[in-house]
Order: C-alpha cells, then sequence, then structure tokens
C-alpha cells in the first residue's frame, strides 16, 4: 500500500522522531526507480551511499568512486524525492586533503546533488576538523563511525569494530567526538549492540544503525534488502524480497521467447490501413521520391 502524501522529513523533524523514540527509517538508493522506490514506501531518509560504487556502478570498493560519478547518482535520486531527507555520501579522496577542499566538495553535492546533508565517514581529528568546517560552511554533515568501508584498509579489512576493548573504546571516543564537531546524525555500523547501548544515551542527535542493534533508527543497502545483490550478504542485511531471482527469471522468459518466436505477438505493435500498407508497396517502386540532383 502507498504511504499517504506526507510533510517533507526535516533535521528538525528527524531530531523530534529521536525524542518520541518512534523508529526512523533509512534506505539506500542510487538511481530514479531505486528513489521512487523508497518515497513511495514512505521511509525517512534516503542515502545516496557510496556503496553505489559496489552496488550499481560495478567497481570492487567504495573507495574507487569518484565525486562526479556520485553526483550523477544523487541527482538521479533527488529527482525522485519529495519526502525523505536525502543524505549524500562525500566519496573518498574528496575531503581528505584540506577542510577547505572538504567545503568545496559538501557543497557540489547540495548545488549539484539536491543533498540535504553529506555523510562523512571517520572520527580522527582530521576527519572532526573536516565535519566542523562543512557545518560551519552551513552544510548539515551526518558522521559514520564504527566500520568505516572507505578506510577499510587501514581497519584490517572490512569487519566488524568495537569487537576489543581498545576498538570498544575508539568507537565510543570517535561517536562522541563527531557529536561535538557538530554533526546533526550519526550512521554507525557494524558495531556490537552492547558497545551502541553504552554510547546511545549520551548521543543527543539522531543515531542510525547497521549492524549496531537498537539505535534510533535502521540503514540498509536497498539492493541487499531487495535481494538484488548477488552473493553472500553481511550478517546484518535481512532479505526482505528475491528481486535478483525475478529479474533474471524475467529476462531468461523474454529471452527464450524471442528465440522461440512467440515474442513480439500482434497485440506488442501497432496497427495500418490498408491505404499505408498500399503506400508502403508501392514506395518500393519509389514513383514519388524526388530525382536525384543532376
Ligand atoms: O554507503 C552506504 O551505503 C553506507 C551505509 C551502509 C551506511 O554508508
Amino acid at each position: 500500500m502507498e504511504a499517504t502524501r506526507r510533510a517533507p522529513v526535516t533535521l528538525r523533524r528527524l531530531a523530534e522522531m529521536k525524542d518520541a523514540g518512534e523508529p526512523i527509517v533509512c534506505v539506500t538508493a542510487y538511481d530514479h526507480p531505486s528513489a521512487r522506490a523508497a518515497e513511495r514506501a514512505g521511509v525517512d531518509v534516503v542515502l545516496v551511499g557510496d556503496s553505489g560504487a559496489q552496488v550499481v556502478l560495478g567497481h570492487s570498493s567504495t573507495v574507487e568512486v569518484t565525486t562526479d560519478e556520485m553526483l550523477v547518482l544523487a541527482r538521479a535520486v533527488r529527482r525522485g524525492i519529495q519526502t525523505p531527507f536525502v543524505v549524500c555520501d562525500v566519496p573518498f579522496g574528496s575531503t581528505e586533503v584540506s577542510d577547505e577542499q572538504a567545503v568545496a566538495t559538501a557543497l557540489r553535492f547540495v548545488k549539484e546533488g539536491g543533498a540535504d546533508a553529506v555523510k562523512l565517514e571517520g572520527g580522527v581529528p582530521a576527519r572532526l576538523s573536516r565535519i566542523r568546517a562543512v557545518v560551519a560552511a552551513g552544510i548539515p554533515v551526518v558522521g559514520h563511525v564504527g566500520l568505516t568501508p572507505q578506510t577499510a584498509v587501514a581497519l584490517g579489512g572490512l569487519r566488524a569494530q568495537g569487537r576489543t576493548a581498545e576498538s570498544a573504546a575508539r568507537v565510543v571516543r570517535e561517536a562522541l567526538a563527531v557529536q561535538d564537531a557538530g554533526a546533526c546524525a550519526l550512521v554507525i555500523e557494524a558495531v556490537p549492540a552492547e558497545v551502541v547501548a553504552v554510547v546511545l544515551p549520551e548521543l543527543r542527535i539522531p543515531v542510525i544503525g547497521i549492524g549496531a542493534g537498537a539505535a534510533d533508527g535502521q540503514v540498509l543497502v536497498q539492493h541487499d534488502l531487495l535481494g538484488i545483490t548477488e552473493g553472500k550478504a553481511a550478517a546484518f542485511v535481512k532479505r526482505y524480497a528475491a528481486l535478483g531471482d525475478a529479474m533474471v527469471a524475467g529476462v531468461r522468459a523474454y529471452a527464450d521467447e524471442v528465440r522461440s518466436g512467440a515474442f513480439p505477438g500482434p497485440e506488442h505493435g501497432y496497427r495500418a490501413s490498408v491505404e499505408a500498407v498500399e503506400a508502403a508497396r508501392s514506395a518500393l517502386g519509389a514513383p514519388d521520391a524526388p530525382s536525384a540532383p543532376a
């Protein structure tokens, strides 16, 4: 069933939802159809995640995607969204050099991509400086701690964080520091629920979890939850549909019918008048065709 028309989701609305204990629903989108699905399903926040690098652009990691590629995805999503709050990931390499670079990149996502906020991964001092600079430029920033795929190599791979004493303390310190730097919300990825539960009461900003247990909201990659992504999903993914199989079955049925001649049938085309067919036949002799210049 379609969601009834709602007022656009704002930062104030997200804060109210946190205060009221109303779960915030966030999902990724990377193109117009996935944005429309999120809009029509009534989600609160749409994330143009750099996971799109792998999910829809076929890169081997998020590290490879460029700002220009992300902006194409962001614009396609923006054109499909009226209600949810739109957050865009800024890709690896587009903010690391300086605060000025981070502000320039964030401005592109707002002006060219239509983002309501940008998401910056990490909570080390240089990242906090970037968050402060972008917030000072008037652009809301969503933080992201725990497993941060853009720097997964430095973290020892795409693995859960906060499972050792040292790592749990680091996740908590970074979450608080990102809040203090001015982030408007925080994504915590792949961290044990017990560790998240320790820091959650200290976070005034909405916390969106992915593989992080209970939080103010949850986010999943849309193609994962719809079962479009191939291969083994992360432990935190729940599949709500098997659209990948349905897509293959549909394309295979089409291929079979083209090969057997069953498609196209007469109902998949257009009718011509007797006169039109006659005219087509006489055009073979081209009696009325203009003669070529001498
Ligand atoms: O890029 C992404 O999809 C993300 C979510 C997994 C939080 O950052």
